[in-house]
């Protein structure tokens, strides 16, 4: 992946950008950046905490313009990837669980054209607020219902056809992490679940699998199967990479004067769908050698395998050097190779 995806105008991506940069106006520079190293400082602290860290309006201004470009991106990858498991369905309804400003409903409204229901539940009123002032610019999210609930095991879930979980379950205790995900299997059709690309977010991933699984679910991404997971544990961890597009805020905070940087994320994304899983995914990023391609797979037969495509490949050795880590293999059928 060499450069951020094409953000086409009038799309939610670029929607979702302007509305973000209109946040920081009139915002001193300095006054931004030092409400993203509060948060940062914040994050890096003990979670999960007893009361919502987004606690304000500079919190959530923070947040959405340093991170929400990022979480939407890691959620529309995992929901592009979904998708392509799920050929031909829409979701008829959204739900957006810990959802805070809204990151995963810009990304589902970027996954699928048209127009749904969309909750976004969570327990930080001020995430809310901004999500519905952000979301006002883009009629496809105008009349999302924006829920202060609070997760934990007196949460009642009505059906919904996809449920999505961003980066949360890292701030719940492992009991209301594991009423969530229980929550989740039984209300909804699909559920995707997205956490950092770190030991510790595949960790979460994993074990939220086992009990999507276990409730009667199959995998559809990333995994070609719904299996245990090859990797032995403490010895590797399953993550991708999606580009975004830095803010000048993020050049502030982080210094250096990269145009993008690389957000990693784990993720499961499982249905009671008909699910079309890929034959194989790409599991690291290609390396790409002087007349051939090695690519790092994840097979139907639960194996880790690399395999070495060459010129003499043909047209499968121009698809590989085109594809790209996190995508399924061979191409799909229809897509040019
Ligand atoms: C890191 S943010 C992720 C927000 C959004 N899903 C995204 O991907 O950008 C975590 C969110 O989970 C919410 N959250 C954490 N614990 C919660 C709880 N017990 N009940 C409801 N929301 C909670 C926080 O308020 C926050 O909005």
């Amino acid at each position: 992946m060499n450069a951020p995806a094409p953000v086409s105008p009038g799309s939610p991506a670029a929607t979702l950008r302007g509305a973000l940069a209109g946040l920081l106006d009139g915002l001193p520079p300095r006054q931004a950046a030092q409400a993203v190293e509060r948060l940062i400082a914040t994050y890096r602290g003990a979670t999960p905490t007893a009361a919502p860290i987004l606690r304000d309006r500079a919190d959530v201004v923070a947040y959405a313009a340093y991170r929400m470009p990022a979480t939407f991106e890691a959620v529309r990858s995992a929901l592009t990837a979904f998708a392509d498991a799920v050929p031909g369905w829409t979701p008829g309804d959204h739900l957006d669980l810990g959802g805070g400003t809204g990151a995963a409903a810009w990304a589902a409204s970027a996954t699928w054209d048209g127009k749904r229901p969309v909750t976004v539940l969570d327990w930080a009123e001020p995430a809310l607020a901004l999500g519905r002032e952000l979301a006002a610019a883009h009629p496809a999210l105008a009349d999302t219902r924006w829920q202060g609930s609070r997760i934990g095991a007196a949460l009642t879930l009505e059906p919904a056809d996809l449920v999505t979980v961003s980066y949360v379950l890292n701030e719940l205790t492992g009991a209301d992490r594991t009423a969530l995900v229980d929550a989740a299997a039984g209300a909804a059709r699909s559920v995707v679940i997205v956490e950092p690309g770190t030991p510790d977010g595949y960790a979460r991933v994993i074990e939220a699998r086992d009990r999507l699984i276990r409730a009667g679910l199959r995998v559809a991404a990333p995994c070609p199967h719904s299996a245990a997971c090859p990797i032995v544990p403490g010895t590797d961890w399953c993550h991708f990479s999606a580009r975004v597009s830095r803010s000048s805020l993020h050049r502030q905070v982080k210094g250096g004067s990269l145009a993008y940087e690389d957000e990693k994320f784990s993720y499961v994304a499982a249905t009671r769908l008909p699910v079309h899983p890929a034959p194989a995914r790409v599991v690291r990023k290609p390396q790409i050698r002087k007349g051939q391609v090695l690519l790092d797979l994840c097979e139907t037969d639960q194996a880790l395998r690399r395999t070495t495509v060459t010129k003499r490949h043909g047209d499968l050795y121009r698809a590989a050097r085109d594809t790209d880590w996190g995508a399924p293999w061979p191409p799909p059928a229809g897509e040019a190779y």
